[in-house]
């Protein structure tokens, strides 16, 4: 017996000789090498990585021309001053240049999300000083959304219950309603509803006053509760309307979206809506090195080419290793037609919603491209949730390892907010090289933990 209090293999014990790590995650399994979709236990059993970690791996483990590009760098050197001009690092911007929408063709190098969406703070605060408006500052961002774990960045992320520790430390900016598909009025469209989402931003912008506002910020699709519901076009092109009309810049986070994991290089390109400033991370490197960048407009570009000065600057911002990385990944994804291989396979997945809904916890099955969250709750129609000492996520965790599958099952359930009745998100965004094959597999396994499951928690 485990302390939750199930029949569970033994290797799913707690691990008492990793007490030393801070934070340690009880459950984590050794892993001893990767190959493809595949993870291996030091005993071997295989796993399907069928969130790509935390939806950044975009590519197969183990690819020999990741391994190769990275080790050829390493031969040459691994890191230099950044005042010594490394060629990769110019490459990797004019690469990035070439599949960033629009004229989003100059780049700011970091080392991942957090640093990404902190850096777009700052650039965005800056250019509106280039553009005389030195009285704008404010970041506004959406309710329940997640954009890192540096102060700002988690004060932009609307979530009180990550906020409570921290709060005298944390930028007091708004935060306004997402879109949702789970509180239109009936008789109401989702282009409409999309409108009448996106004006809260016009009405926050005009209760913090236009003149504080510096620039707003969101994920292309859902956040916390919602992860994952992709709002209309209608929604985005009403944003950048109200952007526009209040000297506001856009930035849309796609650190997790960017680099094909929605079908496209960037989900954004999906709505026909362009930002004046792009976050980027993790499928950028797939992971394989951290990696990041902030993508910016010519306009927002062209004072700080002519001297304005950015006090900013990481030392690992655009590592050499991180660069051969990027540039390689980009070639890859185009060489291995990864953005219509995402396209194909999200056809296989989502061809498993209607089985999946059938279980008596789906409660939704919803995404793009290759992310699709499961959202799961004790009863559908009351939309009543696990009592907690049930432990229902760490269980369902557990039972999907035990069944070869690595799922990024958030511990969000304890913490979520009675008042919304949602569900627990799970979420699947496996390499974008995943094969059908694969795919139904990863399916199954799904499928049998799901029912496992249920026997245990209903
Ligand atoms: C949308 C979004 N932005 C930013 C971040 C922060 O990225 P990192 O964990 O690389 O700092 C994350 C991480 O999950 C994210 O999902």
């Amino acid at each position: 017996m485990t302390s939750l209090g199930h029949n569970l293999p033994d290797s799913l014990q707690p691990h008492d000789e990793w007490r030393h790590v801070f934070s340690y995650h009880p459950m984590s399994v050794p892993i001893a090498r990767a190959e493809g979709i595949y993870l291996y236990d030091d005993n071997g059993k295989q796993y399907i990585d069928a969130s790509g970690g935390p939806f950044s791996v975009n590519l197969p483990h183990n690819h020999p021309r990741m391994k190769q590009a990275i080790a050829a760098q390493l031969d040459k050197y691994a890191y230099t001053h950044p005042v010594m001009a490394d060629p990769l690092r110019a490459e990797f911007c004019r690469m990035l240049a070439e599949i960033t929408p629009g004229d989003l063709d100059h780049a700011y190098l970091v080392s991942g999300g957090s640093e990404a969406v902190e850096t777009a703070f700052k650039i965005a605060r800056q250019a509106q000083i280039n553009r005389g408006h030195a009285e704008k500052y404010k970041i506004i961002s959406h309710h329940d959304s997640y954009h890192g774990m540096t102060l700002a960045t988690l004060g932009a992320s609307g979530s009180p219950g990550s906020h409570a520790h921290f709060v005298p430390m944390l930028p007091k900016w708004p935060h306004i309603r997402q879109y949702s598909d789970f509180d239109r009025p009936e008789g109401t469209s989702r282009d409409e509803w999309g409108v009448v989402c996106a004006q809260a931003l016009e009405t926050a912008i005009h209760y913090e006053g236009p003149q504080t506002v510096a620039a707003f910020l969101a994920t292309p699709h859902g956040c916390g509760p919602d992860y994952a519901v992709v709002p209309p076009k209608t929604y985005w092109e009403k944003i950048r309307e109200i952007c526009d009309r209040y000297d506001v810049l856009l930035i849309a986070d796609e650190v997790v979206t960017g680099f094909g994991r929605t079908g496209t290089w960037f989900a954004m390109e999906q709505f026909g809506v362009l930002p004046d400033i792009m976050t980027l991370a993790k499928g950028i490197s797939s992971s394989y090195v951290p990696f990041g960048a902030v993508a910016v407009s010519a306009s927002i570009n062209q004072p700080f080419e002519e001297g304005a000065y950015f006090v900013h600057g990481f030392t690992n911002g655009g590592h050499p290793l991180a660069c051969a990385a990027g540039c390689e990944l980009i070639n890859i994804i185009r060489d291995e037609r990864l953005l219509e291989n995402c396209r194909a396979q999200s056809e296989v997945l989502f061809s498993h919603r209607d089985s999946l809904l059938a279980h008596p916890t789906v409660r939704d099955v919803r995404g793009w491209g290759l992310m699709l969250v499961l959202e799961l709750l004790k009863d559908k129609e009351t939309l009543e949730f696990f009592e907690p000492k049930l432990e229902a996520e760490k269980l369902f965790q557990a039972l999907a390892l035990k069944n070869g599958l690595v799922m990024y099952g958030t511990l969000y359930g304890p913490h979520r907010q009675p008042a919304f009745r949602r569900g627990l998100p799970a979420w699947i965004s496996p390499p974008l090289s995943i094969t059908s094959e694969e795919t139904m597999l990863m399916m199954q396994r799904l499928d049998d933990t799901l029912s496992e499951w249920e026997a245990m928690v209903l």
